[in-house]
């Protein structure tokens, strides 16, 4: 008895903290339907519900990798905070399950998609220089690169994602890793407001002045309401100089060796990511490089003195810069999940751990689905990114940098879904072991919200501050509204 209490309790435990905790079993299709004609019912003529096979409908629910794509029942762009609250409000009173989808780039299943309602952000499209206050008001349904094409003319730039395609919504909600993070720190650290529907329905204003729910937005996802507005600080931005360079894998030693040392810099306004994908029986090299001005500083001499096969870096806008980097990430129909492994450095043991990691779990999943592509993606950040900031519910410690490194497994065929999901967690483990044999302080090290892979219990990504974000949880959403929506759950 209470072992079996014991059992269920850890089962309902599991549920709540990721995925769609509610079960469509009270909601058939009749009821869904009926709760999208009482969105359409209450809503302005500012937002609109769709239903398939509409367009709008089929925009609304896709997203990034087709894995994390559902038919919901209906599909509604809400144009206003107001509306926001009045669906918010029908349906926590009739317990629907729904899905709120900023960029669509959550690479988890149900975080972002539902067979319930989808709640799409894109009419929240504005783009707005305040000069007065040095901040820009970004629209929560803007993505990264729209928002830097509305800013190249402007002189002033924000603190956000670096590939075309994301979404300003969940990379702020989760934490925020930037060209601009080793100058400034995290997204999360250059936020100075949120315009927040919260799940009662009441449109606030959230800033540094509210303790619990400044601190739970930073990092918290969709936990807290849905977000219309983000407030960012704004810098100057002057040309920057970039793009990306291929490599063939015999000069592998060459760049490890460039990467240890480069990781040495004290110039923060260098970044460099170093992509290793294996496709197709292939291992190869990626480098993105960025630095903040139009001319870079001697930083990069010793990698770039590597011989390249391709690409190209140059002087260039911030915007055209972020645009040179998509085909290295461009949309495929392929499923796709990312894992966080978090390092505090690339020693050339853990850099020889990815690399054997990636070839191994290429060539033997390759050998289930020849559309495999396994990536491992490693992001020399400054030691000093996290000192920008301050208490946040991502990272839960500040005290020392983790670089947060990322990798990315795509496939095709669905019947490999969970073995697919299983061997990116075995790779995880095996590299997270090299690390700790490096001797590096990473057994409780967080991983980042926005890349761990679903199931991952929400201590090792919040450490310590869990406790406290359930508090602030239930405080804020007693009746558990946002529990309706997928994703990590206090
Ligand atoms: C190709 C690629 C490149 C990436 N590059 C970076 C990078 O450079 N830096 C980095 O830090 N991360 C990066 N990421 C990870 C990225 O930050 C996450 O995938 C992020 O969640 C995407 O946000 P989105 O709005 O596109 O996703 P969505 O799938 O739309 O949303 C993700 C989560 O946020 C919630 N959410 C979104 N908008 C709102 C809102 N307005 N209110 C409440 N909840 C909301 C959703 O409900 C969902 O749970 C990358 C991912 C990919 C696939
Ligand atoms: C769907 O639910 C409604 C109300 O809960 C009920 O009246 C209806 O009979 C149900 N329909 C089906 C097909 O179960
Ligand atoms: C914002 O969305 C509105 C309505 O969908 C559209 O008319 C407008 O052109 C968009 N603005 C931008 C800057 O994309
Ligand atoms: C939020 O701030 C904006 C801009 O200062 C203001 O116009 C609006 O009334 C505020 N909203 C609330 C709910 O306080
Ligand atoms: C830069 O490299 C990319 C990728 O190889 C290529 O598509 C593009 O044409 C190159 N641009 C220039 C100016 O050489
Ligand atoms: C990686 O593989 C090489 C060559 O097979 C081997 O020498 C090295 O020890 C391996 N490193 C790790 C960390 O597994
Ligand atoms: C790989 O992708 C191709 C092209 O999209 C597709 O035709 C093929 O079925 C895929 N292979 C597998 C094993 O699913
Ligand atoms: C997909 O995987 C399953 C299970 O391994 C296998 O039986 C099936 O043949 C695969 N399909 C394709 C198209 O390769
Ligand atoms: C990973 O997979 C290998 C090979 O299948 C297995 O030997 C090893 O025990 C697994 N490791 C973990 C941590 O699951
Ligand atoms: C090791 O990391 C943990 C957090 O993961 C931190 O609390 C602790 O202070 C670190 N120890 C050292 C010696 O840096
Ligand atoms: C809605 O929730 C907020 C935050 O918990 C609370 O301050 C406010 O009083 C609530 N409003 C209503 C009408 O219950």
């Amino acid at each position: 008895m209470v072992l079996t209490t014991l059992l269920l309790c850890a089962f309902s435990l599991a549920l709540l903290s990721y995925g769609q905790p509610e079960t469509l079993e009270n909601h058939n299709s009749s009821d869904l339907l009926s709760t999208c004609d009482k969105i359409a019912a209450a809503i302005s003529g500012a937002s609109q519900v769709f239903f398939p096979p509409a367009s709008e409908y089929l925009f609304d629910i896709e997203h990034f990798s087709p894995s994390s794509t559902e038919a919901s029942a209906c599909s509604v762009e809400p144009g206003s905070a107001e509306d926001v609250s009045e669906i918010l409000r029908i349906l926590g009173s009739t317990r629907t399950p729904f899905a709120v989808k900023g960029g669509g780039h959550s690479m988890n299943p149900g975080f972002s998609s539902t067979t319930g309602v989808q709640i799409t952000m894109s009419r929240f499209n504005e783009t707005r220089v305040n000069s007065a206050s040095g901040t820009v008001d970004v629209g929560a349904g803007l993505t990264w690169d729209q928002v830097y094409a509305t800013l190249e003319s402007t002189g002033v730039n924000v603190v956000g994602g670096r590939i075309p395609g994301v979404g300003v919504g969940g990379l702020t909600l989760g934490g925020g890793y930037s060209f601009l993070t080793s100058q400034y720190g995290l997204t999360v650290d250059n936020v100075a407001g949120y315009e927040l529907v919260l799940p009662n329905g009441t449109v606030a204003n959230v800033t540094s002045n509210d303790d619990d729910l400044w601190f739970g937005l930073r990092g918290g996802m969709n936990n807290f309401g849905i977000v219309t507005k983000f407030i960012l600080k704004s810098h100057p931005q002057s040309e920057t100089w970039g793009g990306f360079l291929t490599y063939a894998e015999n000069q592998l030693d060459a760049i490890k060796e460039m990467l240890v040392n480069f990781q040495q810099r004290t110039d923060t306004k260098a970044e460099v990511i170093v992509l290793l994908p294996y496709s197709s029986g292939q291992f190869s090299i990626t480098v993105i490089y960025f630095y903040d001005a139009p001319t870079p500083s001697r930083v990069f001499d010793d990698l770039l003195d590597v011989p390249a096969t391709g690409g190209n870096v140059s002087t260039r806008s911030f915007s055209d810069l972020v645009q040179s980097v998509g085909p290295l990430f461009a949309p495929t129909n392929l499923r796709l999940l990312y894992e966080g492994v978090p390092v505090t450095q690339y020693s050339p043991s853990v850099f020889d751990a990815f690399v054997n990691q990636t070839k191994l779990w290429g060539a033997r999943l390759g050998a289930l689905d020849k559309n495999v592509t396994l990536n491992s993606v490693l992001e020399p950040f400054d030691k000093g990114i996290f000192s920008h900031g301050s208490g946040s519910a991502y990272p839960p410690d500040r005290s020392h940098a983790i670089l947060p490194s990322v990798l990315s497994l795509q496939w095709s065929n669905t019947s490999l879904d969970k073995i697919m999901a299983s061997s990116l967690r075995n790779i995880s483990d095996t590299v997270h072991t090299a690390a700790l044999m490096d001797g590096q302080n990473v057994s409780h090290a967080a991983v980042y919200v926005n890349y761990a892979i679903f199931g991952t219990p929400l201590e090792d990504m919040y450490g310590r501050n869990v406790e406290r974000l359930r508090k602030i949880r239930a405080a804020i959403d007693p009746e558990d509204v946002m529990g309706l929506a997928g994703g990590w759950k206090f």
